[in-house]
């Protein structure tokens, strides 16, 4: 793997390696060996994202266009899985990323080859579609990729969410992406009706959400995880 730049706005902070690994399902994640931190559960990447993002998330929407936000847009594979899985529905897919990957690297991922070579062309594109535009993927599912810090983006001026797909880096290595504030500017930017998903299960995230209009349970988790959070903003 070549040597990531990690760059705040336009300045180059340090360099962050990323390595490529298989998990147990046989798809790919990334590995960030300076945080010991993957990108999916080494169980299963794409089991991960199915059961967290598609099941406890795409497929308890109701709704026919929906708006999804995502946290973290990096190797796309919750992007890739929502358009093959969204069935007749109109989505205007947002997602921030603030160290987006090279093309060395998603050339390398094999999320096509596992889930249905037929979606090869739609995830190219969606690696190199520009940033910070809404660009057409395919009949139904744009795409609009902020190249940034969720920290300090405003969401003020993209359309109210309808689902959210929280999918930070764990809670115990990157604290700051789950603090309240913080939550609670997606909270404020979410529907009322909309959902939230997410891998973790921790009581902060879960009470800072309760704090800022969601009902929130514990659901069963992917292989690996007991438990994660749902949640459906009901104020
Ligand atoms: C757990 S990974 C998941 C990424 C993606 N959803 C996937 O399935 O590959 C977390 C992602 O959040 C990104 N990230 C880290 N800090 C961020 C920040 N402050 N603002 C926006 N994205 C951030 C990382 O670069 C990484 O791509």
């Amino acid at each position: 793997m070549p040597e990531i730049k990690w760059r705040n706005s336009q300045t180059l902070i340090q360099p962050m390696k990323r390595k490529i690994q298989i998990t147990e399902d046989g798809s790919h994640t990334l590995y960030l060996p300076e945080m010991d931190e993957h990108f999916h559960s080494t169980h299963g990447a794409i089991q991960e994202s199915m059961h967290v993002f598609i099941e406890n998330g795409l497929k308890k929407s109701t709704k026919d266009e929906l708006v999804i936000f995502e946290v973290g847009f990096g190797t796309g594979l919750n992007a890739i899985l929502t358009l093959y899985h969204k069935g007749d529905r109109k989505i205007k897919y947002y997602s921030i990323e603030k160290y987006p990957i090279t093309e060395t690297e998603f050339k390398q991922l094999n999320y096509t080859e596992q889930i249905s070579t037929v979606l090869n062309d739609y995830f190219q594109k969606m690696h190199t579609s520009p940033w910070n535009q809404l660009v057409e993927i395919s009949g139904g599912f744009q795409l609009y990729k902020i190249e940034g810090d969720l920290k300090n983006t405003s969401l003020e001026n993209l359309p109210k969410f309808d689902l959210v797909y929280y999918d930070a880096f764990a809670p115990g290595k990157q604290p700051e992406m789950w603090d309240e504030p913080i939550l609670k500017k997606v909270a404020q930017q979410t529907s009322q009706g909309g959902l939230f998903t997410s891998y973790t299960a921790k009581g902060d995230v879960r009470r800072a959400l309760i704090k800022n209009g969601f009902n929130m349970k514990k659901v069963p988790g992917p292989p690996g995880k007991k438990e994660i959070l749902f949640g459906e903003k009901v104020e």
